[in-house]
């Protein structure tokens, strides 16, 4: 007896024309990863090893940005959904007992789903399960056909007379089908309809007329398999995902005060006790720890924020915040920068490739690129590193407990020692030893009683 165990398909080579996109549909991000990946990746949790894609419009796309955890099959011609599994015969191998079809166009599939069908699948002895929907707007969804109670066939909406048409049970495009059935009848259909295509759904009639049963699972919310077609449809999904990662966030101990304004990537990992405030959007692989609080109004992207960290009303891009840092308001944290423990910066900084040490302070309107500054060095207002000389990049290098006075101007390639003062409005072009003082500014000239002369020669010119 061969081994019970699912396989999984994912069709994703159509063009998505009602995009109107360049982009290939499956491709279009929903919460920061594409559709096609949150359905392979459902799959993946509900235990199907290795999912096949099936590729074709911008076939190669795809693969670059789903990668190695799936497997992937073309169809160099779009000439159906029926045609398209076909296509992933050869990639699913002949192991299978069942086969899992889905849209790579249904990103709010869940695990649950699956599995569910499975069961249900499995349970009912079935040639294949379909799920459906009761909805009241079918629109341009398959109509489920049922003859004394059992399902025996989709007709596409296109293809539907208007009696047909008026049934509100539709197919929502997730299916488990037994494998060696499935593929057997798949080369047999045939292309007559309104679209000249092979239709999965084509396949559901013929094995349901050679006498095998039809299961099918009513969904109790039908958005979770809402397909998107269009960009108005993935804004709606991209709500509803967003919506549930967020209350996932919630019931884990995160505080959303507005989830209307709070956009955060289902790959982000937020620890409890954090505070995220309004108008914050979270993108990428970012972990941020616990009990920060973040935002209002502050994008963070592909960064590391410790516990305990505060950003407010700045930005964070491919950078890190060490355990108890105070960002912003008002700061742009760049590419390489890495903020050490308990670290200030304060509004108007802007830090790019530089470390800051623990403690460490550039508490206003100050850049800090390609720097290295110790531990609680003091960046006075209006510090800048010079760091390029029109061709290339240099580095400047300030000693832990640093003093640096503001409208200070450092000059790259430059050091400043540890514990060194440099005076304010300094132009520093030459390191600084540790512990000493540098000055490089105008002496100050005082010339007493000057200013009183002058008023006083003023007065006279003008009577
Ligand atoms: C399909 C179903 C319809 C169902 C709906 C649910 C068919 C014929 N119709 O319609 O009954 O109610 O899904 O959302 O199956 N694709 C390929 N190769 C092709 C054609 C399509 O890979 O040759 C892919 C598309 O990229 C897409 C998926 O299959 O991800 C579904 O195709 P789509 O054109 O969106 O089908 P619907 O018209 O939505
Ligand atoms: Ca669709």
């Amino acid at each position: 007896m061969k081994p019970i165990s699912t396989a999984g398909i994912i069709l994703a080579a159509g063009k998505g024309t009602r995009m109107k996109s360049a982009t290939p549909k499956c491709l279009h991000r929903v919460c920061g990863v594409p559709m096609a990946e949150l359905v392979g990746r459902a799959m993946l949790a509900a235990g199907i090893a290795r999912p096949v894609v099936v590729i074709g419009h911008g076939g190669q796309e795809i693969r670059d940005a789903l990668g190695p955890r799936f497997d992937y099959a073309w169809q160099r011609e779009q000439l159906g959904t029926g045609h398209a599994v076909l296509s992933a015969r050869e990639s699913v191998g002949r192991e299978f007992d069942a086969v899992v079809v889905a849209s790579g166009d249904t990103p709010l599939l869940s695990p649950d789903l699956i599995r569910e069908l499975v069961a249900r699948h499995r349970e009912a002895g079935a040639v294949c399960t379909v799920a459906t929907a009761i909805v009241e707007e079918p629109d341009s969804y398959g109509r489920i056909l049922r003859d004394g109670g059992r399902a025996v066939a989709i007709v596409e909406a296109r293809d539907a007379a208007t009696e047909i048409l008026e049934i509100r049970e539709i197919n929502a495009g997730l299916y488990c089908f037994d494998a060696s059935a499935l593929f057997a009848l798949l080369p047999k259909l045939e292309a007559a309809n309104a679209q000249g295509e092979y239709y999965l759904t084509d396949a559901v009639r013929a094995l349901s007329e050679a006498g095998g049963t039809i299961e099918t699972m009513n969904l109790e919310n039908p958005e979770l398999l809402a397909g998107v077609n269009d960009r108005w449809q993935l804004a709606t999904a991209e709500r509803e995902l967003r919506m549930r990662f967020l209350r996932s966030l919630a019931e884990s101990g995160v505080t959303i005060r507005d989830p209307e304004t709070t956009h955060v990537c289902v790959d982000a990992t937020v620890g409890p006790n954090t505070v995220i405030e309004p108008g914050t959007v979270i993108e990428g692989k970012t972990s941020i720890g616990s009990g920060c609080k973040i935002g209002p109004f502050t994008r963070i992207q592909d960064a590391i924020v410790g516990d305990e960290a505060t950003i407010s009303m700045s930005q964070v891009v491919r950078a890190v915040v060490e355990r108890g840092a105070k960002v912003g308001p008002f700061a742009n944290l760049r590419p390489g920068a890495q903020i050490g423990a308990r670290a200030k910066i304060g509004n108007f900084v802007e830090v790019k490739n530089s470390t800051i040490g623990e403690d460490a302070s550039a508490a206003h309107l100050t850049y800090i690129g390609d720097s290295a500054v110790g531990a609680r060095a003091n960046i006075g207002a209006g510090t800048i590193t010079c760091n390029y000389d029109g061709i290339a990049k240099h580095r400047t290098e300030i000693g832990e407990g640093a003093f640096v006075g503001s409208n200070s101007t450092l000059v790259a390639p430059v050091s400043v020692g540890e514990n060194a003062f440099v005076a304010a409005g300094s132009v520093v072009t030459h390191n600084v030893p540790a512990d000493s003082l540098a000055i490089a500014r105008a002496r100050q000239e005082v010339k007493e009683e000057w200013a009183a002369h002058w008023r006083k020669r003023k007065r006279a010119e003008t009577v």
